[in-house]
Formats: C-alpha cells, sequence, structure tokens
C-alpha cells in the first residue's frame, strides 16, 4: 500500500471509531487525545441567552437612577455622558427617522425588544469587559438607555417580569418578508427582517 493511501485508510478507520464513540464523551475526548468535558458550571456561564419574550431573564432588578451612576462610570466614555455618542456609536436618539432619507438607527429607534438590550448588554458590554456587570447592574443599565431614549420614565425599576412589557418604538417596523420554514401557513412566524419600517 502507497503511504498515501495507507495514511488515507489509517484516517477513515479513525473517523469511524469515533463515530461509534461519539455517545460517550470522555471515550471521545479521548479519540484525538483533546479537550475535557465541559462541567454544568462553564456550561451555565455560558447559557446566558435572553429571548425577546423575556425568557432567561435573570433574577435582579436595577433603577434608571442606579443606571445613570454606573453608565457614568463605565459607558460613557465610549458612548458619551447622555449616550450622544463618542468613540463608540450612539445609543440615543433618531426615533421616527428610519424611513426618511436620513435615517438614524440606534437601541432607542430600531431595536424591537428591550429584552435583546439585556442580553446584548450583559454578554458584550463594556467592550473592554464583556460579561463582567452583574444582572442588577444590567437591569440598571438597560433602564437608564430606555430612559434616555424617552421609553421608560425618570424612577423606573426594570426587572424580569417588566422588562419584557416595555414597548419598543420600532417593535412593528419589521415585516415578514418570508414565512419561516418551519411556520404553518395559518400562522406565519414573525422574523426580523431589517426592511423600511411602515411610517
Ligand atoms: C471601550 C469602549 C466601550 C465601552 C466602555 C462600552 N462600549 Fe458599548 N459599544 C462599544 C463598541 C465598539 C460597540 C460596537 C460593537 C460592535 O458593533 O460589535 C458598542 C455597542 C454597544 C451597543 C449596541 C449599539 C447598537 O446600536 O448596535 C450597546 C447597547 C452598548 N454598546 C451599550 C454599552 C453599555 C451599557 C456600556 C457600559 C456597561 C458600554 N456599552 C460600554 C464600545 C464600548
Amino acid at each position: 500500500m502507497s503511504s498515501e493511501r495507507l495514511c488515507r485508510t489509517l484516517l477513515t478507520l479513525t473517523a469511524v471509531s469515533c463515530l461509534a464513540l461519539r455517545n460517550d464523551p470522555a471515550a471521545a475526548g479521548s479519540c484525538y487525545g483533546l479537550g475535557t468535558t465541559a462541567t454544568e458550571a462553564q456550561i451555565s456561564a455560558l447559557d446566558i441567552d435572553v429571548r425577546p419574550d423575556g425568557q432567561g431573564l435573570p433574577l435582579g432588578r436595577g433603577s434608571v437612577e442606579q443606571g445613570a451612576t454606573l453608565f457614568a462610570q463605565v459607558c460613557a466614555s465610549c458612548h458619551g455622558a447622555r449616550g450622544q455618542g463618542g468613540p463608540a456609536e450612539r445609543l440615543v436618539g433618531g426615533i421616527g427617522t428610519l424611513a426618511t432619507p436620513q435615517p438614524v438607527k440606534t437601541v432607542g429607534s430600531y431595536w424591537p425588544y428591550a429584552t435583546t438590550l439585556f442580553d446584548y448588554v450583559r454578554r458584550a458590554m463594556p467592550y473592554d469587559k464583556p460579561n463582567s456587570l452583574t444582572a442588577d447592574q444590567v437591569y440598571a443599565l438597560v433602564a437608564y438607555v430606555l430612559e434616555m431614549n424617552g421609553i421608560v420614565a425618570a424612577g423606573t425599576t426594570l426587572d424580569a417580569a417588566t422588562l419584557p412589557k416595555v414597548e419598543m418604538p420600532n417593535r412593528h417596523g419589521f415585516i415578514v418578508s418570508t414565512p419561516a420554514p418551519e411556520a404553518s401557513s395559518s400562522a406565519p412566524r414573525e422574523r426580523t427582517t431589517p426592511v423600511v419600517p411602515r411610517s
């Protein structure tokens, strides 16, 4: 057997034996001698997605006023003191501009769900230290960003029950462009395909 054929045969055999082992994570780890089985703690640290309806929101709460203090400390250097933008994009304003020749897309004007703001800030911000904020801090920051956009009032406190009830200005600005494959014909699922919003 040529060395090239031998090599190919060995690769195939390895792949087959790995397939046979795939239901046994410990054994699979030894297949290539790589990796370890993730622990429950490691998995739950990464399992932090929050869905539009609020599923996945953690316990905790935070107010506009707490958010204002925190925003000045950890966000303003990049986004501006009132979220007007700085080295990083603006988070405030633009509501009502999307259908104009100069649309200004911000969290306030564009994002359809307030719950997504929680998910995003928790997993991605501050940019230089993502996933470092507590749930209370994220609720407070979300409340403040929404307040700066005029979406919630000063004095508002948000938590897992109240945040999903916040209606974003562009909530109904996304239309179904094509039915999702799994949708039944009678009830097409909503898709967030960006389109020119309804005026
Ligand atoms: C070191 C600079 C920096 C800091 C500090 C920072 N951000 Fe950001 N932020 C960014 C950058 C850069 C982006 C764009 C990231 C991208 O598009 O991938 C961003 C994007 C965002 C967005 C999404 C904006 C949009 O319309 O897409 C939000 C919301 C946000 N940041 C909130 C925050 C909050 C709240 C804090 C404080 C906890 C914070 N950021 C701190 C740099 C920063």
